[in-house]
């Protein structure tokens, strides 16, 4: 069974200059192609769902899959709640199984993000799950809803929040936003640098679409141990289906279409998995 705690992931990469990849699925081809590429590579990863998404692809559905893909890889998986909003699905998702949740608190003031994150990680460790959370504010929604700007964590914040909260992952905001970048982001690794240096805790890059191989690397080599890639995989698997329908015209169908999808999310993840490990740039 390969089904693993996403804290023992961190730690296994935390000081080697690799990160590890944290790729949103939302359909069984998007669980298939992830977890063909970590397989073929013999490289761990985690597969996530954002609460956001689950109007689309419902948890008490999708989570089994996820859960059960895990199970049978060849590899090490750990299976993540994506911006955990609230403490009900929170624990939905640790009663399939998930062996991490994130709780984002980072709309709220300072005191009531520990507050709630310290509840939501006496919660995973009831369940033997790790838990992360986030400091400062990420550019942009998940779910592409909020046009908010970065707000760069602060340093000294983010050291007495995960010495008050003990979260098991903290992500944070250097300049990076999620979904498709209008302009070529700029990360803040100055900032990156000084929560590294403050904070024990494994690093999360949220907002990983369009981030060049070459940040990418150096995020992992300062303190970044997990890096979302979300947008890329949906835009992947979209652009492949309509490839696929295109070539195939009359002749397409649906077997050949769920096998296009597959093979677009596995080449996506495939490509990052490579850059995360420091094996191309
Ligand atoms: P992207 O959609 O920009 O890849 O962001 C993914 C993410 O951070 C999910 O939490």
């Amino acid at each position: 069974m390969s089904l693993c705690n996403m804290k023992e992931l961190l730690s296994a990469v935390k000081g080697t200059n690799r990160a590890v990849g944290s790729f949103s699925v939302g359909s069984m081809e998007m669980v298939m192609g992830a977890v063909r590429a970590a397989e073929e590579t013999g490289t761990p990863i985690i597969l996530q769902v954002a609460e956001v998404r689950l109007p689309y692809s419902p948890l008490a559905l999708l989570g089994p899959m996820m859960v059960g893909a895990a199970r049978a890889a060849r590899v090490p998986v750990a299976v993540h709640l994506d911006h955990g909003l609230t403490q009900e699905v929170l624990r939905q998702a640790l009663e399939l199984g998930f062996t991490s949740v994130m709780f984002d608190g980072s709309k709220l003031p300072l005191e009531e993000n520990i507050r709630r994150t310290k509840e939501a990680a006496a919660l995973a460790a009831s369940y033997g799950a790790s838990v992360e959370a986030e400091l400062g504010r990420v550019g942009g929604s998940e779910d592409g809803t909020e046009k908010n700007a970065c707000v760069c964590t602060d340093p000294a914040e983010a050291e007495r929040f995960q010495q008050e909260t003990g979260v098991d992952a903290l992500a944070v905001a250097i300049g990076n936003a999620h979904g498709n970048y209008r302009a070529a982001p700029q990360l803040r690794f100055d900032v990156l640098a000084q929560v590294a240096a403050r904070v024990e805790a494994p690093l999360v890059l949220h907002g990983g679409t369009g981030i060049t191989p070459a940040d990418f690397q150096r995020c992992a080599e300062n303190g970044i141990c997990k890096i979302n890639i979300a947008t890329a995989s949906f835009d992947a698997l979209t652009a492949g289906a309509a490839r696929y329908l295109k070539q195939e015209g009359e002749a397409a169908g649906f077997f050949g279409l769920t096998a296009a999808m597959e093979q677009a999310v596995y080449e996506n993840v495939l490509r990052h998995i490579h850059i995360f490990n420091h094996e191309s740039l």
